[in-house]
């Protein structure tokens, strides 16, 4: 007999960083379980600038699951999100049957409802994919009461899901099971680790055609691409531990190069991909020389950048560099003077660029290339919402 509080939805809200990989994962030995040809490691993401926040409800008058993504209701027959509701609902169950009797009124078998929406713009044009993932993962999580490891789960919505299952510097090691359950992210340093690391998001201008969507274009590169072997199987392992080391070091130089060469190795086998993938525009072509320019003026290795399935540049420096760098790409891809604000997100202190710094970076000025700059830094993983009137959905279970 369904009283009041029975009915009530048990409700959710959490959020989920973006992560932003420096070595790249690009391609699956296994497309259904999502299990990589090589490791990766990548920086998660400030939440302050870019998240994801996603509430469930489960309750025992729901009907059917139920998706709304952005404002609009999905299908929630995808078989990605079939797999982590799945994946959540097996680990719930399991602990039931473990013997926690407590655990009969979770409500483990009741419908969901879920709601999802990130706080960046599309046309930014970040992997929403793995902050949404990892988001919808650590809030089914939450409501079912299950603990351990989860980013198994979250990378079987999609692979980079599960480096945004944890804060700081995270590596997804690849693992050498055909199951898949020794492939998952492991945090290598906290996101207090190194707190002078800052980081950009250059968002580009020109909407170029619409590019090829990362799973279907590492399936395209698995089959045609022998460089993206000779990666996977020579380059990487070898990157891997000096990426581990350098973070571990704090080495901001050998950060930046492995940084940038691992993007510059990946947007190869895009090319020798059969047919061509081409992710990085001529705006993204004038980041790197601006970049290179910019670190043999100063004879040092003072910015890096990189690049995933699209044109948008993240770039990595220290803190100290900020304001120089930001003068820099707004002299030499002057914005629209009436474009609203260029730099979003923390503040950057404003600094004049000197004649000599302009002279010899020496490139021609690519009016309106970027249209606004995110500034932001190393951030922590997935957090619950405490605070109940931050819900995406209401008492009836459906969007506010
Ligand atoms: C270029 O994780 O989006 O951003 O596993 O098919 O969902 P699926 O792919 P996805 O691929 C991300 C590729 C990348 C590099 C990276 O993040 O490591």
């Amino acid at each position: 007999m369904p009283g009041d509080s029975m009915d009530k939805p048990n409700t959710v809200t959490c959020t989920a960083p973006v992560n932003i990989a420096v070595i790249k994962y690009w391609g699956k030995r296994n497309e259904e379980l999502i299990l990589p040809i090589n490791s990766s490691l990548s920086v998660t993401l400030h939440q302050d600038q870019l998240k994801t926040t996603t509430t469930v409800a489960t309750s025992r008058s729901f009907q059917e699951d139920r998706i709304w993504l952005n404002g609009k209701e999905e299908d929630i027959t995808h078989p990605r999100l079939q797999s982590c509701l799945r994946e959540i609902r097996r680990l719930a169950r399991k602990r039931r049957n473990d013997g926690d009797p407590a655990l009969d009124s979770m409500g483990f078998s009741h419908k969901v409802h879920i709601c999802s929406i990130n706080d960046f713009p599309t046309a930014a044009g970040l992997a929403s994919s793995a902050a949404g993932f990892a988001c919808l993962v650590y809030t089914l999580s939450r409501v079912f009461d299950v603990e351990g490891e989860l980013s198994g789960i979250a990378r079987q919505g999609s692979g980079s899901a599960c480096r945004s299952m944890y804060g700081g510097f995270v590596q997804w090691i690849m693992g050498q099971k055909d199951d898949g359950k020794d492939s998952l992210a492991q945090q290598v340093a906290p996101e207090t680790h190194w707190p002078e690391l800052r980081v950009l998001v250059l968002v580009v201008s020109f909407a170029e055609r619409k590019p090829v969507g990362s799973t279907s274009g590492m399936q395209t590169s698995v089959q045609t691409s022998r460089l993206l072997k000779h990666r996977a199987e020579s380059v990487v392992p070898g990157r891997m531990v000096k990426m581990i080391e350098a973070v571990q070091r704090k080495d901001f130089t050998a950060f930046a190069e492995l940084t940038m060469k691992d993007s510059n190795q990946f947007h190869a086998t895009c090319l020798d991909t059969y047919p061509p993938i081409f992710y990085l525009s001529s705006v993204s072509q004038q980041v790197i020389n601006l970049v290179h320019r910019y670190n043999r003026h100063y004879g040092e290795t003072r910015v890096a950048y990189t690049f995933d399935a699209g044109p948008n540049a993240v770039i990595y420096m220290l803190q100290q560099h900020v304001p120089e760098f930001v003068q820099a790409v707004q002299h030499f891809f002057p914005p629209e003077s009436n474009g609203g604000q260029f730099v979003k997100g923390l503040p950057v202190n404003h600094v004049a660029l000197s004649e000599e710094l302009r002279r010899s970076i020496g490139l021609e000025p690519l009016p309106k290339g970027i249209s606004y700059v995110i500034s932001t830094k190393v951030g922590p993983g997935p957090c619950v919402v405490e605070d109940p009137t931050q819900h995406l959905l209401g008492s009836d279970g459906l969007p506010k």
